[in-house]
C-alpha cells in the first residue's frame, strides 16, 4: 500500500491592491459583472471574467430560473460564451467575484462542483491551464494557477476510453 497525497497551492493575498495591475484589473471587472446576475431567488449574485489567450475577454453571470434546478453557475454561462465565440481558445486568467445580498462578500468562495469540472474539461480541451483569481468585493483574494487542481481525482473523457 502506498499513500499519495494531493495537494496544491493558493496564493492569498490581503487585498485586491496587492494584485498585478492586469490580475487587478480583471477582478474588478468581475466584481462589476456581478451586477449583470439575474439571482432573484438566491440573491447571490456572482460575475465572471474570463481574459482569453487572444486577448480578449468574455463574461459570465448566474441566471436563476423559478424552476430552481434550471439556473446556471456564472462560470458555466461563462465557458459557454468562451467556447462558442473562441472555439479552441485557452482561457489565461479567470477571475470569480460574487456580492452576497443577505450577507457578507468579504472572503473569496470557491466555484461550485459541477463548474469546477467544466473548469477541468475546459483545460483539457484547449490544452491550456487557467489561472484563477477568486475574491469578493472586498478583503482576501486567492489566486490558483490551475483550475483542475479545484477537482483532484477528477473524471475525465481519458476514462471513457479505457
Ligand atoms: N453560483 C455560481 O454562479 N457559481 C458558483 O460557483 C457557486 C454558485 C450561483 C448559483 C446560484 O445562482 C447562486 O450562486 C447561489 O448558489
Amino acid at each position: 500500500m502506498e499513500v499519495k497525497k494531493i495537494n496544491f497551492e493558493v496564493a492569498v493575498y490581503a487585498s485586491a491592491d496587492e494584485l498585478n495591475e492586469a490580475d487587478k484589473a480583471l477582478l474588478l471587472e468581475a466584481r462589476k459583472t456581478t451586477e449583470a446576475a439575474y439571482a432573484p431567488y438566491s440573491n447571490f449574485h456572482v460575475g465572471a471574467v474570463a481574459q482569453m489567450a487572444n486577448g480578449d475577454t468574455v463574461s459570465g453571470t448566474n441566471q436563476e430560473n423559478a424552476s430552481y434546478p434550471v439556473g446556471i453557475c456564472a462560470e458555466r454561462v461563462l465557458l459557454s460564451v468562451a467556447a462558442t465565440q473562441y472555439p479552441g481558445i485557452g482561457i489565461d486568467t479567470l477571475a470569480i467575484s460574487y456580492h452576497n445580498k443577505n450577507g457578507e462578500s468579504n472572503h473569496p468562495v470557491s466555484p461550485c462542483g459541477i463548474c469546477r469540472q467544466s473548469l477541468a474539461e475546459y483545460e483539457e480541451r484547449t490544452h491550456q491551464s487557467i489561472r484563477v483569481i477568486l475574491g469578493g468585493m472586498s478583503g482576501e483574494v486567492y489566486i490558483l494557477q490551475k483550475a483542475g487542481e479545484l477537482l483532484p481525482l477528477s473524471f475525465t473523457s481519458g476514462d471513457l476510453k479505457k
